[in-house]
Order: C-alpha cells, then sequence, then structure tokens
C-alpha cells in the first residue's frame, strides 16, 4: 500500500517534469535537485495535493504523457535491431533508469519479465504499452526454445529482472549463452546494480573486488565458500536475503574474525521516509554487526560488503587450523586431493605441504597419483 502510494506521488512529479519541458525545451530528462525535493516533500506530506505544484490547466494530463515528452529519435540514434536486450531496470528509484532503456522496452515485441506484475508497475509509471511474458527461474528452460524462435522470427526481446541487470544473481544466463551460441545479437542495456552501487560508495577498496552474490543453502557448501573468501585479500561482495542475515554475520564473524569491517547496504536508491540515512549503509565491524542484527532483521535484500583481509595479518595458518579444514572437507564427502587442493587454495599455502600434513593426518586416502 505505502509502496503504491510511493509511486503515485512520484508519478504525479514525474508529470510535473513532463509539463515543464512543453513550457522550455527539454534539457534532461534527470530530475534537478529542486525536483528531488518536491518528492521529499511530497513523501512526507502525503495529503498534499498536487494539483498545488502544477498551477496550469495542464495538471490534469494523464501519465501517458511522461514518456511522450522523452525526445524524439535523432539522427544519431538508428531504429532498434532484431535481438535480445538485457535491460537494467531500477533498484528501488524508480527514475534510476536510462532513455535507451525507455526506448527499447517501448520499441521491444516483448518483455520478458521475472515477476509481470512487479514489472508492470515500473512499465504503468513510463506508459510502456509492450506486452509482458513471464520469465524465471522457475520457468526458464521451458520458455527459451519459444523466446528463441521468436527472436529467430526478427523480433526485440527486452529481458527485465525485477530491479537491476539481468543475468546478475537473476535470470538470464541462460538466455543470453543459448543467444550467442545462435548468433542472435545480444545487447546490454546498461543501469544499475546493487551491488555496484554498494560497492561504490562503501568506503572499502574497490580497486579490486569479489562479487559472489548468493551464497548455498547447503551449510556445507556454504561454509566452503566462505572459507575461500575469508582468505582473499579483494573486498567481498554478497547478497543476503533478509531472513539469513543473522546466519551470514554468525557464520562470517568465526570465519573472517569478528574485527574484520563490513558494510551492509539496503535500500539504497529509495527516498526514505525514515529520519536516518544512515540506515541504509551500516558500517562497522562484523562483530558489531553480528549483535547489531541478532535482534532486529531489516527489511529487503542487502547487499552486504566484507574488507579483504589485510596484508599484515596473512600469516601462515597453524597445522592445527589445516588440519581442522582438511578434516572438515573430507567429512563433506571430498576425497583427499580434492580437499588438500581446496585448502592450498583458501589458505595460500602451498598445495605440497598441505599434501604432506595430509597424508600424515589422514593417510592415503584415494589420493596416490596426485602429489604435485
Ligand atoms: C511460467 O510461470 C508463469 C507464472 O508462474 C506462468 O504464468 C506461465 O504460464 C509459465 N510458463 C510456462 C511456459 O510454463
Ligand atoms: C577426487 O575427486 C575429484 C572431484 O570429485 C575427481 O575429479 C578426482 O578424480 C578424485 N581423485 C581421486 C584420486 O579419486
Amino acid at each position: 500500500m505505502l509502496l503504491i502510494r510511493r509511486l503515485t506521488l512520484m508519478a504525479n512529479s514525474a508529470a510535473t517534469t513532463a509539463l515543464s519541458w512543453r513550457c522550455s525545451p527539454p534539457t534532461s530528462f534527470i530530475s534537478t535537485p529542486t525536483e528531488l525535493t518536491y518528492l521529499k516533500s511530497l513523501s512526507l506530506h502525503p495529503k498534499l495535493p498536487y494539483l498545488s505544484l502544477c498551477s496550469t490547466s495542464h495538471s490534469q494530463t494523464p501519465l501517458e504523457d511522461v514518456s511522450d515528452s522523452i525526445p524524439q529519435q535523432s539522427s544519431k540514434r538508428g531504429p532498434i535491431t532484431p535481438g535480445l536486450y538485457l535491460v537494467a531496470t531500477p533498484i528501488g528509484n524508480l527514475e534510476d533508469i536510462t532513455l535507451r532503456a525507455l526506448r527499447v522496452l517501448k520499441s521491444a515485441n516483448v518483455i520478458l519479465s521475472e515477476d509481470t506484475r512487479h514489472s508492470g508497475k515500473l512499465l504503468q509509471y513510463y506508459s510502456i504499452k509492450t506486452p509482458l511474458l513471464s520469465y524465471h527461474k522457475f520457468n526458464e528452460s521451458q520458455r527459451e526454445q519459444t523466446v528463441l524462435k521468436r527472436l529467430k522470427q526478427g523480433e526485440i526481446v527486452a529481458l527485465i529482472s525485477d530491479a537491476g541487470t539481468p543475468g546478475i544473481s537473476d535470470p538470464g544466463m541462460e538466455l543470453a549463452k543459448l543467444c550467442v551460441d545462435e548468433s542472435i545479437p545480444v545487447v546490454p542495456i546498461p543501469g544499475p546494480s546493487a551491488f555496484v552501487a554498494a560497492l561504490s560508495a562503501s568506503g572499502l577498496a574497490t580497486d579490486e573486488f569479489t562479487f559472489v552474490g548468493f551464497l548455498p543453502k547447503h551449510a556445507g557448501s556454504r561454509k566452503e565458500r566462505l572459507m575461500l573468501s575469508a582468505n582473499e585479500m579483494k573486498t567481498q561482495i554478497f547478497y543476503v536475503p533478509p531472513h539469513k542475515l543473522c546466519q551470514f554475520l554468525e557464520e562470517t564473524s568465526s570465519l573472517f574474525g569478528t574485527s574484520r569491517r563490513c558494510v551492509i547496504a539496503r535500500e539504497i536508491t529509495k527516498i526514505h521516509e525514515e529520519k536516518i540515512p544512515s540506515n541504509q549503509f551500516w558500517r562497522g565491524t562484523l562483530g558489531e554487526a553480528k549483535e547489531a542484527f541478532s535482534t532486529h532483521q531489516p527489511k529487503g535484500e542487502i547487499t552486504l560488503l566484507v574488507e579483504g583481509k589485510p596484508i599484515c595479518m596473512v600469516e601462515p595458518p597453524s597445522e592445527d587450523q589445516l588440519e581442522n579444514d582438511l578434516r572438515e572437507l573430507i567429512s563433506n564427502g571430498h576425497n583427499l586431493s580434492t580437499a588438500v587442493k581446496l585448502v592450498a587454495e583458501g589458505t595460500s599455502v602451498r598445495r605440497k605441504t598441505v599434501y604432506s600434513l595430509a597424508l600424515r593426518k589422514f593417510g592415503k586416502l584415494g589420493a596416490e597419483d596426485d602429489s604435485n
């Protein structure tokens, strides 16, 4: 309900933007700070009638005018050619969409969407009437052939996810692969991606990072993945569902150490009705985070960044640690050579060293021919 109200309010403000274009030539589709202030004051005073903002008779203009006001095709922009378009969509704030994305969505024959009801709101906001077809991880494989057929017939197919860039922790990868294999053009329409936005403002190192995304559900595989991350010197980036946050902080505090710094980002593009905008970026150590979030579960998906392992802390793990890691992997069903390989990669200890330790502790369990 609240969301719908906010959408309506934003829509009204966008209509205002559109109206001003009528009076003076458009300079940019991006809101000026004044318009953002409007949005803010509107959300704080939801009952404020929007008529007061636009005093002309145009104030009744329906929303269709928003997209009509997008500058018409100029000579620099050719027509949209057939192919698969991976279109990035807003991650909270509906204004975060490019002019090109809107043009592609308008021109497409069909828009594949993860959740047609959710995407419907975005399309309605921009008065895009292109038909939607549901395309999500549960029927991605059934849909592929239908979509491929349409693409081969020369249609323009746009793919969007609920939020952000399709194919990045969202459906799309398989279809992109398939199209590349079939020599069908695959065109990215860049835009928001939650992890890039969070990383850029995190205050952590951005020169090198690892995007991990969602962790495996299975406890053993999850721990294995986290062990690798714990030893990397690059910033590690995860997506965490809100109900998994406590578990995540428990596990990372013990594997990364409680003193490792982290940033918990959520709803970072939304215009907040909350008074403390700092809620969008929580900063502290993993230990502090574990404490802070043990009692309250935030809403919405979380981008969680953990600083890389500080160089001065890279001291060789003890034999006991190595042995524990090996035992854990073996009890998870790995053979000795795989366990040695994973531990060596995860700890940067030479494989030979780990291997001879493994032989001493666990015998020759199926590892005869793999000693380098
Ligand atoms: C895919 O799932 C959606 C929603 O669950 C459904 O409406 C659609 O018919 C499904 N398509 C296929 C091909 O299974
Ligand atoms: C150990 O497991 C890996 C992966 O499961 C496999 O590729 C490898 O051949 C195995 N090695 C031995 C010596 O059994």
